[in-house]
């Protein structure tokens, strides 16, 4: 090779390594920072890394001295809930310019679903199936929260939750991995913004790692027993979504998995967290959640805590000091390492590194955050439109028109807290716009009873009232549901109906003959069974947060369009949970021509195994309504479903495709989901798994083609020996409106 040729090459490898490197020099100078500052670090400052910190949440006046102390002495690494930006910043100022090392906090805070402006909970926010509405509202959220010095959030909950009793399904993405790894994305994104670095970006927290939502019975804290293709194939992905997207935080559950607290549970922070997905940055515990591994009855006291998630790879415990008063003995005593301390505190400080908390670890004075400006408001309320679900509209009651007289009647038609939701904090009520507040704003004709003061309210003194202007009225527009404290954290509920009297109420106002439209704000699917017949239409609008009365306005008047579909089934009874789309077929599937119902048991009749299929007696084995349910105000037709072969290969591609017509006479926006079923799998396979959705604006009587592209990637699952590959077979596919409707095809992977 002559010398110019050389050159050439030399200049062309240079080039290459140049661009392949540019990320992973970056990653290396962050590692060169980490190791250069452990190296200057005591024993004891960096077990302060390790601690998160509660207690300044109720600090009144001024800072306690023993807490600054403690700052100074770098015995802290981060804080939770510090609401008042002098303390935040003062802390701050310790923490850089007295602490040994000068190493900068980390202030956090559960900014759920919204930190000022409050969107809708997020399970709203998953039934909106818009990925723009759950990253403008993170945005959002991390925009006003960081002008308070927060930075770090402990969201997105991502725990897939198939049973409404829990009080936590309010806070999480639903029953399918499929839709929850699609908000797990664009939740981090929200929240993270374009860099780490930003100081309007919050660093998210994947939560809770991991079965938390699969309590048993839906009660809070419950144990979880998850097998370990379930883990996989149901519980792992919206985490690894997350993690892929860059979620610097994990946090461990409560609960215990098939006997192990998840915060002492090696197996699972090391081989699945860190090498299995890839985790690189730190993992906190929940509140408490080491020291409760005591109760679990997996350690023995505080110390036996310590060791077992010190071990596990549980970097920052969470308010319980057990790390701070044991590490040292621990190490001293052999039972950990310092290079097992090491390591977690470079995955802390890795992360600090990476949100230039360095440089810049205080809020500008230019940072005010725009709280409540027009355009997080203007989110707020497309965010709750967008969310809000028409169960059932009969006789096309809905939208109204003008002129109708409206009974607005119920217990959350004025309340400016409870519409917020649960994980609302910090949002205040005074700006709050209820439905009372849209309506008088635009002036419609309506009279007001509330019938009931609050959601549990057993009274009936009211009645009368509520009863005459309902009389007088067209239609009664009834805003029940839930208080915002009765879904969220341990507030789980054996009974998922309407509390209260408002069930009664609702009777009662039957009686006038006057259509009734029953709108619910509530954590979680609330049980009609008892009333279903007594309303003429249904709108779930969860908890919709600040801007709810402005959309549940536009929504009623037709204004805006309904555009939510349920991420969640929605049972008829919680007799029938957990019950959830994506179930196994059993050897004894359900039919309708098997289904006897108890009423129909003849008096007397000898012991038989009526039916001989998987259902209850009572309340059969349909849902009220399916996962991906939901109405519009117009009507939509699927036809001409085309699979672009009978057969997929491994590296293949197949083309589906449906044409959708809009066949009412308004514009509508209709959301269109595939569905996939593997037949016959190593391990038996869901009926059915969503495999894509899209939504679609279309005018009266227009019709467009919606087309997806489905791969072996897109189906292959975890299956008996845990590879995740697909296995030849026969595939059904369905394309439709939600999980129970479609336009049917099939295929053959090779
Ligand atoms: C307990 C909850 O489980 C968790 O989700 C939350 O982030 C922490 N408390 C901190 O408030």
């Amino acid at each position: 090779m002559n010398i110019s040729k050389l050159s050439i090459v030399i200049l062309f490898i240079t080039l290459v390594l140049i661009s392949c490197t540019k990320d992973e020099r970056s990653t290396d100078q962050v590692a060169q920072k980490v190791s250069r500052l452990m190296a200057k670090m005591t024993q004891e400052e960096k077990i302060g890394q390790l601690n998160l910190r509660g207690t300044s949440s109720r600090v009144k006046g001024a800072l306690p001295p023993a807490l600054k102390q403690a700052v100074k002495d770098g015995k802290i690494g981060a804080f939770l809930n510090v609401m008042n930006k002098t303390f935040v910043a003062e802390l701050q100022k310790i923490a850089i310019e007295e602490s040994p090392n000068g190493i900068p906090l980390i202030f956090s805070r559960d900014v759920i679903h919204g930190f000022k402006t409050i969107f809708p909970i997020p399970l709203g926010i998953a039934a909106s199936w818009d990925m723009n509405v759950a990253e403008n509202s993170s945005r959002v959220a991390a925009i006003e929260a960081s002008s308070y010095g927060i930075r770090w959030t402990f969201a997105p909950m991502l725990d897939i939750a198939r049973d409404s009793r829990w009080g936590r399904i309010a806070e999480s993405p639903g029953e399918d991995p499929f839709l929850a790894s699609q908000l797990a994305k664009a939740y981090v994104k929200g929240f993270q913004g374009d860099s780490l670095s930003d100081p309007t970006s919050l660093i998210a927290c994947a939560k809770h790692f991991i079965g938390y939502g699969a309590a048993i019975g839906g009660r809070d804290y419950n144990t979880a027993i998850i097998n370990k293709e379930l883990l996989q194939n149901i519980y792992l992905p919206p985490f690894k979504a997350a993690i892929d997207a860059g979620a610097q935080t994990v946090m461990t559950a409560f609960n215990e998995m098939n006997g192990i607290p998840a915060s002492g549970d090696k197996k699972l922070l090391t081989s699945i967290l860190r090498k299995q997905l890839g985790f690189d940055g730190f993992v906190v515990s929940d509140w408490n959640s080491v020291t409760e591994m005591i109760p679990h009855g997996f350690a023995e006291n505080e110390k036996h805590a310590a060791e077992i998630a010190l071990n596990a790879g549980l970097d920052m415990e969470m308010t319980s000091a057990s790390y701070e008063n044991h590490i040292k003995e621990l190490i001293i005593e052999g039972k950990v390492t310092s290079e097992q301390l090491d390591f977690l505190v470079a995955n802390i400080l890795r992360v600090k590194f990476r949100m230039n908390l360095f440089e810049n670890p205080f809020v500008s004075k230019e940072q005010t955050g725009n709280l409540y400006a027009s355009n997080h408001m203007a989110l707020a309320k497309e965010a709750a439109i967008k969310s809000t679900v028409l169960l059932k509209n009969n006789n096309n009651i809905l939208p109204l028109n003008k002129t109708t007289r409206v009974a607005m009647i119920g217990p959350l038609a004025n309340k400016p807290r409870e519409q917020l939701g649960t994980w609302s904090f910090d949002g205040d009520k005074t700006h709050t716009v209820t439905p009372l507040n849209a309506f008088t704003n635009e002036q419609r004709s309506f009279s007001f009873v509330e019938g009931l003061s609050y959601s549990r309210d057993k009274t009936t003194k009211n009645f009368k009232k509520a009863i005459a202007s309902a009389k007088k009225s067209d239609v009664v527009l009834f805003f029940g549901g839930e208080e915002a404290i009765l879904s969220g954290e341990a507030h789980s509920r054996a009974n998922i109906s309407l509390p209260g009297s408002q069930e009664l109420l609702i009777k009662e106002l039957a009686k006038t003959g006057k259509p009734i439209v029953l709108i619910i704000m509530a954590g979680r699917p609330i049980s009609l069974l008892n009333i279903i017949d007594d309303v003429d239409a249904v709108i779930m609008a969860w908890h919709p947060g600040t801007m709810g009365g402005p959309a549940l306005h536009d929504i009623i008047y037709g204004i805006s369009e309904p555009e939510g579909r349920l991420p969640v089934t929605w049972v008829k009874t919680a007799g029938q949970l957990p019950l959830f789309y994506n179930h196994k077929n059993t050897g004894r599937p359900a039919k309708p021509t098997e289904f006897v119902h108890l009423d129909s048991i003849p008096i007397g009749a000898w012991q038989s195994s009526l039916g001989n299929t998987s259902h209850y007696l009572d309340a059969g084995y349909t849902p009220h309504f399916p996962f991906g349910y939901g109405l519009g105000y117009t009507k939509f037709e699927y036809s001409d479903l085309k699979v672009s072969s009978n057969k997929l290969t491994k590296e293949g591609k197949l083309r589906v495709s449906v044409t959708i017509k809009n066949i009412g006479d308004r514009t509508g926006v209709d959301l269109v989901q595939l569905y996939v079923q593997d037949l016959v799998g190593s391990i038996t396979r869901p009926v059915k798994e969503l495999k894509g959705f899209q939504k679609i604006s279309l005018k009266p009587g227009t019709q467009s083609e919606v087309e997806f592209t489905i791969s072996k990637e897109e189906l292959k699952y975890y299956n008996s020996d845990l590879t995740n590959d697909l296995e030849p077979g026969k595939f059904n596919i369905w394309v439709g409106s939600h999980s129970n409707s479609g336009l049917k095809s099939s295929f053959i992977y090779e």
